[in-house]
């Protein structure tokens, strides 16, 4: 069973910015001027999609973009947003069952991953990944230990608390750098937020065609 946020999405937002302030709003929109003009852009597990404000504060016009989320409350949220005069289709399924073309220029996928197992996540990577050009950028956001031990208290703690409320099944953060160098992707760029707890990375896919 995959989690589902439709029990936290009336405060999810707010309870985000009580615990972490703008940390995770902020390490999301750093990423966000990098999405080149007129791109066609694919968003993974938007939650109540403040990102569609976000990027339309930045990018007006021009984009178009496919917004896959699996909450339908979530959803219901999301499409309440600014989009300025971009097309957004909202599609309200798991991405795995979204039948996605693959001709995406960017892919983002924001505190996606959490969500998954090591033996769940190479099933949806591999799904987001035909999605994604030749060439194209993934950014992602997530959290990382690096050796702090309140960092693993919180996220011991987030995890439980939204496996009793939304059935997140994992325990742990997955292994996702692994399947980045397995697809064949190199950071571009990447920064931390909230004392290194979260990290956004560009990912560039490496399987350019040759000229
Ligand atoms: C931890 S929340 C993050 C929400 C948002 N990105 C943010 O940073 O505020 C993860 C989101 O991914 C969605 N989600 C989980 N699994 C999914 C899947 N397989 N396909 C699409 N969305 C999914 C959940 O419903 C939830 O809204």
């Amino acid at each position: 069973m995959p989690a589902n946020y439709d029990n936290s999405a009336s405060f999810y937002d707010r309870l985000s910015r009580l615990v972490f302030g703008k940390a995770l709003v902020n390490a999301q929109a750093w990423l966000l001027p990098r999405i080149p003009k007129d791109a066609k852009v694919l968003i993974v597990g938007g939650g109540t999609g403040w990102i569609l404000d976000e990027i339309s504060k930045l990018h007006p016009s021009g984009l178009s973009i496919t917004y896959v989320e699996i909450s339908a409350n979530m959803m219901a949220l999301s499409r309440k947003r600014n989009i300025g005069t971009n097309h957004v289709e909202f599609i309200n399924k798991a991405v795995e069952d979204a039948g996605l073309p693959a001709d995406f220029d960017v892919v983002i996928t924001p505190f996606l991953f959490d969500n998954f197992t090591e033996d769940t996540l190479p099933r949806v990577f591999q799904h987001i990944h035909q999605t994604l050009k030749p060439g194209g950028l993934w950014f992602n956001t997530d959290f990382q230990l690096t050796g702090k031990w309140w960092q693993y208290a919180m996220l011991k703690s987030m995890l439980l608390f939204f496996k009793v409320l939304c059935g997140v099944p994992s325990w742990r953060l997955p292994d996702v750098g692994k399947q980045f160098n397995k697809f064949g992707y190199e950071v571009a760029d990447e920064k931390s937020f909230f004392e290194d707890f979260v990290v956004s990375k560009v990912f560039r896919s490496r399987s350019v065609p040759a000229e």
